[in-house]
């Protein structure tokens, strides 16, 4: 495997030197001070500096240098940014997409074969203004959260099984609000042994009794937050009551805690509401998160991945009412390795393809979310089909043991087959209204372009 990744590199560095190699001798070479500091402030010291979540810091020359090579692989390979998500196929506008683009990858591998020069000292590469990295992701768009829920604390032994706590508490609302940006953060060091945070939201009957209401939000490794689009109503009703499921994995996931102690684990959910008369003065339509499973491809009602063998499982949904496909998460754990999104219309017979992760990786659980202009509309009836693919061979690099027989279950090595899509609930008259609205911009795009 790390053999064909390197020739790939090899390769993709060799036809960048090749197509790099005439302008070249026109302009100035490729240097960090040019091109490549930029590229890597930009999209990489986030995690890669002090405090970080990046296993080493990139934020200057000295740091990025002993690094080239393996950097050069990681960009070329596109494993580096985390964002696995397949290019040109299905909706690219994402929001909060990290992917590099093109010509930036070929900037970073050439550089390296150019042998990673530093470049004129005059110029000094731009850096980004970076937030803490333990603030909120969305604070300096909508400032501190309206509302911090926090897990109750628990510690995980440095090495055993997994771990599952399961507690409720209390809102404190008083009324319903709308949920404008939510983010699950584990605190501190519990970032290195949560695997998984759900949380589901419960409220009180006539009766006082509480029952389900929904789920709040779900956070999975190295996941960032959700975003809802303009006008919908995720909503946290009055004296909701937040349950925490949180899945742990002592001695860390590919993370920096190896073999410690961690103690005091707590989770945080944070919620940035709309103003509290958003859902009159809005109409917002509903919008909801959850997960919906895929059980075809399933043995004798059970989700069964042979030893060094593969399984694809399947799922299909329709609504009675059109909607709108706001974003996409598969989920699964060590085994899984692709995923997959499609729209069958039954009126006309066609399969439209969404989004496809052929490269799925438990580390990094990414929320897709659909630009708001290409956001897929569904009229009623029409199919969402998921799939998910599952490798239990050594080619697999998350494998852990080929020679497993792997069910489905919720530890780690165990598997799952789901994907958490989150829906607006639109009526005929909304859904109406957006696809006339979809029509006008791309005739005047079309129009723009004459
Ligand atoms: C969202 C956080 C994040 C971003 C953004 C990010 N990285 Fe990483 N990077 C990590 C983490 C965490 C690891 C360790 C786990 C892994 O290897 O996947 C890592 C690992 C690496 C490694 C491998 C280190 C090793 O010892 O194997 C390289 C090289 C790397 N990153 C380069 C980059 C570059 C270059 C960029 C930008 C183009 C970048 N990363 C962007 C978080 C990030």
């Amino acid at each position: 495997m790390k053999t064909l990744q390197n020739s790939i590199a090899v390769l993709a560095g060799a036809l960048v030197v090749l197509a790099f190699g005439s302008a070249q001798a026109q302009d100035q070479e490729i240097t960090y001070n040019t091109h490549v500091g930029k590229i890597i402030n930009e999209n990489c010291v986030v995690c890669h500096r002090e405090g970080g979540i990046g296993p080493m810091q990139l934020e200057n020359y000295d740091q990025v240098r002993p690094w080239a090579p393996l950097i050069q692989l990681r960009v070329a390979n596109r494993e580096m940014p985390p964002y696995a998500y397949d290019h040109g196929i299905g909706i690219q506008d994402l929001e909060g997409d990290w992917r590099l683009e093109q010509e930036e990858i070929d900037a970073v591998v050439a550089w390296v074969n150019y042998g990673s020069p530093l470049g004129d000292a005059d110029i000094v590469p731009p850096a980004l203004d970076l937030a803490d990295p333990t603030a909120w992701t969305f604070a300096a768009e909508f400032g501190e959260p309206s509302l911090i829920l926090p897990s109750i604390p628990i510690d995980i032994p440095a090495s055993g099984n997994d771990l599952w706590t399961k507690h409720y508490v209390e809102s404190g609302l008083t009324q319903d609000r709308c949920i404008k940006a939510v983010q699950v953060k584990p605190r501190g060091d519990a970032r290195a042994v949560v695997h998984h945070a759900n949380t589901d939201i419960l409220v009180p009957d006539e009766e006082g009794e509480y029952v389900a209401y929904g789920y709040l939000t779900e956070y999975a490794m190295g996941k960032f937050g959700e975003l809802m689009p303009e006008g919908v109503c995720r909503t946290l009703p009055k004296a909701a009551r937040v349950h925490w499921d949180i899945h742990m994995f002592p001695g860390g996931v590919g993370a920096t805690a190896e073999g410690e102690m961690i103690t005091n684990n707590v989770v945080e959910v944070a919620l940035w509401f709309h103003e509290e008369d958003y859902i009159a003065e809005s109409k917002p339509y509903k919008q909801d998160l959850r997960p919906y499973v895929m059980r075809e491809g399933y043995e004798n009602d059970m989700l069964i991945v042979p030893p060094n063998g593969y399984t694809m499982t399947q799922g299909f949904h329709s609504f009675d009412h059109p909607v709108r496909i706001d974003s996409y998460q598969p989920h699964g754990h060590l085994r899984m390795n692709a995923a997959s999104l499609e729209i069958f219309y039954p009126q006309t017979g066609r399969t439209e393809q969404i989004s496809q992760i052929s490269n799925w990786s438990a580390t990094w659980h990414h929320s897709h979310i659909f630009d708001q202009s290409v956001a897929p509309l569904l009229p009623a009836g029409a199919v969402l089909v998921t799939k998910q693919w599952y490798d239990n061979t050594a080619a697999n690099p998350n494998n852990p043991d080929p020679d497993q027989w792997v069910v489905e279950g919720s530890r780690t090595g165990d598997e799952m087959s789901h994907a958490w899509i989150a829906v607006t609930h639109l009526d005929d008259a909304g859904y109406e209204t957006l696809v006339a609205e979809r029509k006008a911009q791309q005739d005047s795009t079309l129009a723009g372009n004459d």
